[in-house]
């Protein structure tokens, strides 16, 4: 048997994903009227421990909507220099809202470099910097080979942060400069907000 595994993107439904949507109960979601769509952000709110969940149909626009979220015009997007976002989005979070993407290594693994996250996170203190509003992180990682960041991992760069009110293990703030807002999960990466 010949399994292409170029990209996930070249799976096709099997036949009982094919009954499923088939069989999908529908409506209209401008007037939150679709059941299924419904359930499956309720379904994705519980398990991300969050109020509510929105259902976007791309990787990348999910990316775009939770970087223009977190970080306004002017405020800097930290990043790794194997992520997704900055390889593949066309610069959405520069492009479309205006925020600066400042570049970290990403260690082979999929880890940023501490180090230079540190090194790279600047406050509101000088007018000459765009403030650090959001690192990114990946997890999976696509560039990296799939490889997974643990708990430990996201958790060392949780250190950086202050402690949130109703901390989950897919949301991590990463900094005491602002208490952070909320948290943004999109399929296999996670983000952390800082601002
Ligand atoms: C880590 C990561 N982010 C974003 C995307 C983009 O997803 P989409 O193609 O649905 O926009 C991919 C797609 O492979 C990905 O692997």
């Amino acid at each position: 048997m010949y399994i292409d595994l170029r990209s996930d993107t070249v799976t096709h439904p099997t036949p009982e994903m094919r009954e499923a949507m088939y069989r999908a109960e529908v409506g209209d979601d401008v007037y939150g009227e679709d059941p299924t769509i419904n359930r499956l952000q309720e379904l994705a709110a519980a398990m991300t421990g969050k109020e509510a969940a929105l259902f976007v149909p791309t990787g990348t626009m999910g990316n775009a909507i939770a970087q223009l979220t977190h970080a306004g015009r002017g405020q800097a997007v930290i990043v790794g220099d194997q992520s997704h976002i900055y390889h593949y989005e066309a610069g959405g979070a520069s492009t479309l809202g205006g925020s600066p993407m400042y570049v970290v290594p990403t260690l082979p693994d999929g880890m940023l470099d501490m180090a230079a996250l540190l090194g790279a996170i600047a406050d509101e203190s000088d007018e000459h910097t765009a403030a650090t509003a959001l690192i990114c992180i990946e997890n999976s990682h696509n560039r990296c080979g799939g490889t997974v960041l643990s708990q430990e991992q996201v958790a060392s760069m949780a250190a950086l942060a202050i402690p949130m009110a109703s901390p989950s293990t897919w949301m991590v703030p990463a900094s005491s400069m602002r208490p952070p807002r909320w948290g943004f999960l999109s399929a296999n990466w996670y983000r952390m907000l800082i601002r």
